[in-house]
């Protein structure tokens, strides 16, 4: 009530009293909380879309940038903050339309409106930016972010390179719809997320329209610039839109054409594909050396096998679309994903799942790869660790062979729907599996997930 009224006086006073209105109200948090990376992430808002229109030209590796956010704040806000690295400049900030203040410090960009902002109401940001974007270098020493390549960029941003191309809410609880505009000299290509609306040439530069309606964290988004050749085609009861890189165009045919039997397979699994579009991009980039699962359409740096483009296929489910609450359960996502994998050879007649499993137990008791417990691996340095992989997708294993195949795919189905779009983590999953089968299920857990050592069968 204080507030209202000093905000109703304020108003009427108008502009010198603003500041002291601004800083009515709490500064957002700079972080989202996570203990692997605590500066990702704000406090204090909602993001709801990001409206992001880019002009890269991969000759100067210039980028500028206008995002347009609109978000909802979740606390009475003096300021708040993005993520953004400051190696980038940015030129000049909105809210709601009008000029805010903002300074950059390391990866965050500091806002502060010319007013509150009242908890529960939505408003608008745009930034305007530029510079030359480049990667960071993760706690683990991979790349990740925008990593230029000769002719663009292999953009790969889990789990921290957001930040180095766009302002936003860059930790994974704060999803959003995105649309992309991005303008490339021709021939260059820029491919993103979602659904291709729009593609405009002038004057040698074509603009690039992708939509991506589904929610999304920023970790699975990309724009990926090269000279690819783009197709965008119906394939059985997908939209499949591929971009392969010339130089490995000969072993990418039929690309296109793998993804429909393998999603409809997963699909008879988990429940309906998540997405409006599916497909892939196929961008050499041997220094990088990981593929990564980017929303409707993963990122490869070679022409994937069966088993990767099962895995990152499968992540459209488990980890795009059912998304862990903190990086400490990201084998929710890779235990899932490599599951899946074992899955889908078994059907193919490849090897049985029975049979990746084993030699996935194979390693004897005192054998390093056991220290790891799957549920949390310890630190940023080992999100991408083998057990939490293929410790994870043992877990999973040891689940079906204990409630059966009917309840632990009921379980797998219930976890794709109850969390669909949304964010879970680890003791949801068990609360969720307990539930389904209607088993005590804390022994086969606790060894599997949060102890050290080899668990016995
Ligand atoms: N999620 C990716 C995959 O399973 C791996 C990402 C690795 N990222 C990294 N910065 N090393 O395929
Ligand atoms: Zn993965």
């Amino acid at each position: 009530m204080k507030r209202l009224l000093a905000l109703t006086a304020a108003a009427f006073i108008s502009l010198p009293l603003t500041p002291a209105v601004a800083q009515d109200g709490r500064p957002g948090a700079p972080g989202a909380g996570d203990p692997y990376f605590p500066d990702q992430g704000n406090g204090g808002y909602d993001t709801g879309h990001y409206d992001l229109t880019l002009d890269y030209d991969p000759n100067s590796k210039r980028l500028a940038g206008v995002a347009r956010l609109t978000a909802r704040a979740t606390q009475s806000l003096s300021r708040f903050n993005l993520d953004l690295v400051s190696t980038l400049a940015v030129r000049s900030v909105t809210v709601n339309g009008t000029d805010a203040s903002f300074r950059q410090r390391d990866t965050e960009l500091v806002v502060t409106p010319r007013s509150r902002l009242s908890a529960g109401r939505g408003f608008s940001v745009v930034v305007r930016y530029d510079g030359r974007p480049t990667h960071v270098v993760d706690p683990d020493g991979s790349m990740d972010g925008w990593i230029r390549t000769s002719d663009g960029v292999y953009n790969a941003n889990e789990p921290q390179g957001a930040m180095t191309w766009y302002p936003g809410n860059h930790h994974m609880t704060d999803k959003a719809t995105y649309r992309f505009t991005v303008t490339v000299p021709d021939p260059v290509v820029a491919v993103a997320n979602g659904d291709l609306v729009g593609k405009v040439s002038k004057r040698g530069r074509t603009t690039y329209v992708w939509d991506a309606r589904e929610p999304m964290a920023s970790y699975l988004a990309t724009v990926s610039i090269g000279k690819f050749h783009l197709s965008d085609t119906k394939v059985g009861n997908f939209r499949v839109t591929t971009a392969v890189d010339p130089q490995l165009a000969d072993g990418a045919t039929g690309f296109a054409e793998r993804h429909p039997p393998l999603l409809d397979y997963f699909a008879s699994l988990f429940g309906p594909y998540p997405f409006s579009s599916t497909g892939g991009i196929i961008d050499q980039a041997p220094e990088v050396g990981y593929a990564l699962e980017t929303q409707t359409r993963p990122l490869y740096p070679r022409v994937p096998s069966e088993s990767l483009l099962a895995h990152e296929l499968a992540h459209q489910w488990f980890g795009n679309s059912v998304t862990p609450t903190l990086w400490r359960d990201i084998w929710l996502n890779e235990g899932f994903a490599t599951y899946s994998e074992w899955l889908w050879l078994d059907q193919k007649g490849t090897r049985t799942v029975q049979e990746a499993f084993e030699a996935a137990y194979a390693p004897a008791a005192d054998d390093e790869f056991w220290q790891t417990p799957t549920a949390d691996p310890g630190g940023p340095a080992n999100l991408f660790h083998d057990p939490v992989y293929d410790r994870g997708a043992m877990t999973l294993h040891v689940l079906r062979r204990e409630v059966g195949d009917a309840t632990f795919f009921a379980i797998l189905r219930a976890w794709a729907t109850d969390y669909k779009y949304g964010n879970a983590d680890t003791a949801a999953f068990i609360a969720l599996s307990e539930r389904v089968s209607g088993r005590q299920l804390d022994a086969l857990f606790d060894a599997w997930l949060f102890q050290p050592g080899k668990p016995s069968l």
